[in-house]
């Protein structure tokens, strides 16, 4: 294992050794490369550069108390990124390329696991891009598919604690009937500069309603909204966001605890009824929420009176990071388990 300060990293790019890429011409996917080169060579014209043929994933592996290597909803990934592929008319990737890719850049890179105690764990980020030459806006002819991997820890500085979010209406990250559904870069540039807003007037996050009619709730920054009331686990239902896996998985845990699940609209008012919600997403499982303001409106939602994570939400954080570190039972068939 490599000498890192495991329990102080954060969430951002660290080099590892090896990377896996596999490329798509003449209709067909060729063999798995590894390389450890951290740069690319593309043509000036490809289409990731100019027409945004561009889809990511983000998904992590843990080290578990056992020695043991577990790769959370790793299929899940797999079918989320096919759906992309289609959405931007890119060619899909199979679940088992998927798979043999993730499970090998893993391996490859074994030393970078961070160990169970740090709370860390290693991103794995796969990436696929239209590298042939268009001019006329048209979809590339071949492709690149990479994934590297790199440990992180904390995506929010303060890890599992309450963080204050901003409605901001200035900007759409995606429309009803564009790529918000798709996890494509376009939706990030155009999240950029209510990011920016959002930190300049002092939030850690940016909050998004629906584009159409600023009515309903959509995102919270890169995350999914969950709202807790009632004994019921609300989240929005929309075209507009990313279909988060972590989102899907959270709602099965509360339905075994017994709560009522709804994916329904959540106009923006009803923030004023929960009693705990969060942001939830690979990258912080949940991160909860303090308050939502609208500075428009002059109103601040206030969610957590003492300023800290409520009892459901931080059941649903164990349990669900009790899974991906294999401390309890994997009912589900989430986790891909490799002996390395
Ligand atoms: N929403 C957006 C816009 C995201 O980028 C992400 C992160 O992947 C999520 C939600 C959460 O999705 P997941 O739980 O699959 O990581
Ligand atoms: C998440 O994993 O929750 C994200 O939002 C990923 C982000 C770094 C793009």
């Amino acid at each position: 294992m490599k000498a890192i300060d495991w329990s102080n990293i954060g969430f951002g790019y660290r080099k590892t050794d090896y990377n896996v890429r596999c490329r798509y011409s003449n209709g067909k996917w060729g063999e798995i490369e590894v390389s450890s080169e951290e740069s690319i060579n593309i043509h000036m014209a490809a289409t990731c550069l100019h027409y945004g043929q561009e889809a990511f994933e983000g998904l992590k592996a843990f080290r578990g108390k056992d020695g043991k290597v577990r790769i959370f909803r790793l299929e899940a990934n797999a079918e989320r990124l096919q759906n992309t592929c289609d959405g931007i008319l890119m060619p899909q990737v199979s679940t088992e390329l998927f798979r043999n890719m993730v499970k090998k850049v893993v391996e490859l890179n074994k030393d970078y696991i961070p160990p169970y105690e740090s709370g860390a764990s290693l991103y794995i980020r796969p990436l696929l891009i239209g590298t042939s030459a268009q001019v006329g806006v048209h979809p590339a002819s071949e492709y690149l598919f990479i994934i590297f991997v790199t440990p992180v820890g904390p995506y929010f500085k303060g890890g599992f604690s309450t963080n204050p979010y901003v409605i901001i209406r200035e900007y759409d990250r995606s429309a009803p009937l564009g790529t918000g559904r798709y996890k494509v870069g376009g939706n990030y540039a155009a999240s950029l500069k209510a990011n920016q807003l959002a930190h300049e007037k002092g939030y850690s996050c940016e909050f998004y309603l629906d584009a159409k009619e600023k009515k309903y709730i959509d995102e919270c920054g890169a995350a999914n909204f969950i709202g807790i009331k009632n004994n019921t686990y609300v989240t929005p239902l929309s075209t507009s966001i990313l279909p988060s896996i972590t989102n899907r998985s959270l709602q099965q845990l509360a339905k075994d605890m017994g709560l009522t699940v709804e994916q329904r609209p959540i106009p923006e008012e009803e923030l004023s009824t929960f009693e705990e919600a969060g942001a939830c997403g690979t990258a912080a499982v949940i991160s909860p929420i303090e308050r939502i303001d609208d500075l428009e409106r002059g109103t601040s939602y206030v969610i957590s009176k003492d300023g800290k994570p409520g009892p459901v939400c931080t059941a649903l954080y164990n349990k669900l990071r009790a899974i991906q570190y294999g401390d309890e039972p994997d009912t589900y068939g989430w986790v891909t388990v490799l002996d390395i």
